[in-house]
């Protein structure tokens, strides 16, 4: 039976799958670009039914009882990988988990043939984070197992976006005409770009915030191309948190950074550091997020990673619920 069969969600639960399943349309996830309005909705309804498993002592369901989950990761990562394995086990699903400096890839095995070996073991979906952008989508592309990008190169990662955005909303309610400032390093950030095209159906403003050399050439016409008519940009820190409802720095990302754009580091941690003083002019409410890995005393301070408006725990809980909604929708969602 599939999941479109299943009369309730998680299976055994007794609650009706939610009745806009129908508008869920995607086989694989790569990024939010190609996410309307309603799929989103979905995703986060489908969600707060997860935050209720994931409250419980015993957090196994057997929705995805049967099915075969493989995580292969090229690059580090703590949250993410974590999380969509836990995901995937609270649900039910057999898990992989591929180290791919100990696969065949390192033996000279190309992707793709690494990748058709999963689907060859009868793997149900791949979750794919890898450091060039578009590899998840040439996977797409040759392979029927569904993919999920957990991250490609500078480009994209929709499971970090929506769990973002989930939890903006969990805590601030409706998004309109809220301030979004997104701070750091723009440029290697798929974090970010995945943030800008999953709140332009918000009626939210995003403004980036960075010195220059972090923010991409021709970042500004780019967002206009696009129809990313929400985002702006503002090199002043103090400018662009003016107001602010939600707070976002970014991690400097070295390993990224061919020649080091930062000709000072301390010069940048004066300039874009977010700490108490910087907050102060945010809304009396404001909150702060970040995706993660912080580097404390460069981007962000102590007190205000772990102050009372921190939600950065709150995203990486949250984390667990959006994949987990995710894995459900693309296990039984309509195929395109
Ligand atoms: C980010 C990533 O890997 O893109 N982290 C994450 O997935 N939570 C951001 C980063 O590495 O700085």
């Amino acid at each position: 039976m599939s999941m479109h069969e299943t009369k309730s969600w998680p299976a055994g639960q007794g609650t009706m799958l939610p009745a806009s399943m129908e508008s869920w349309n995607h086989k694989h996830i790569l990024d939010l670009d190609d996410f309307s309005r309603e799929e989103i909705d979905l995703v986060f309804e489908i969600a707060d039914g997860m935050v209720e498993i994931l409250a419980r002592d015993v957090k196994k369901v057997p929705t995805l009882r049967g099915k075969t989950i493989a995580t292969m990761f090229f690059e580090p990562s703590t949250r993410t990988r974590a999380s969509f394995e836990l995901a995937a086990k609270y649900l039910g699903a057999d898990t992989v988990s591929l180290d791919a400096a100990k696969s065949s890839v390192a033996k000279g095995e190309s992707l793709i043939d690494s990748l058709r070996t999963l689907q060859a073991l009868q793997v149900d979906t791949i979750i794919i984070r890898h450091p060039c952008s578009g590899a998840p989508y040439l996977a797409a592309k040759h392979l029927e197992t569904k993919i999920i990008n957990a991250g490609d190169g500078c480009h994209a990662h929709p499971s970090q976006g929506l769990l973002d955005i989930y939890t903006m909303r969990k805590q601030l309610g409706d998004l309109s005409g809220r301030k979004l400032v997104i701070i750091g390093d723009i440029m290697h950030s798929r974090v970010a770009r995945s943030n800008l095209w999953g709140t332009r159906n918000f009626d939210i403003k995003v403004i980036l915030c960075a010195p220059p050399a972090l923010i991409p050439y021709g970042l500004k016409q780019w967002t206009e191309n696009c129809g990313l008519h929400h985002v702006s940009i503002e090199h002043d820190l103090d400018t662009a948190i003016e107001g602010a409802d939600i707070v976002m720095p970014l991690r400097l990302q070295k390993e990224r950074q061919q020649s080091g754009l930062i000709s000072s580091m301390r010069e940048y941690i004066r300039l874009y550091q977010v700490n108490d003083a910087r907050l102060s002019r945010a809304k009396p409410g404001a909150i702060i997020m970040h995706p993660g890995p912080m580097n404390e005393g460069i981007e962000i301070n102590h007190d205000v990673a772990y102050g009372k408006r921190s939600l950065i725990e709150q995203q990486v809980t949250n984390g667990v619920a959006i994949r987990m909604a995710l894995l459900y929708l693309i296990a039984g969602g309509k195929i395109r």
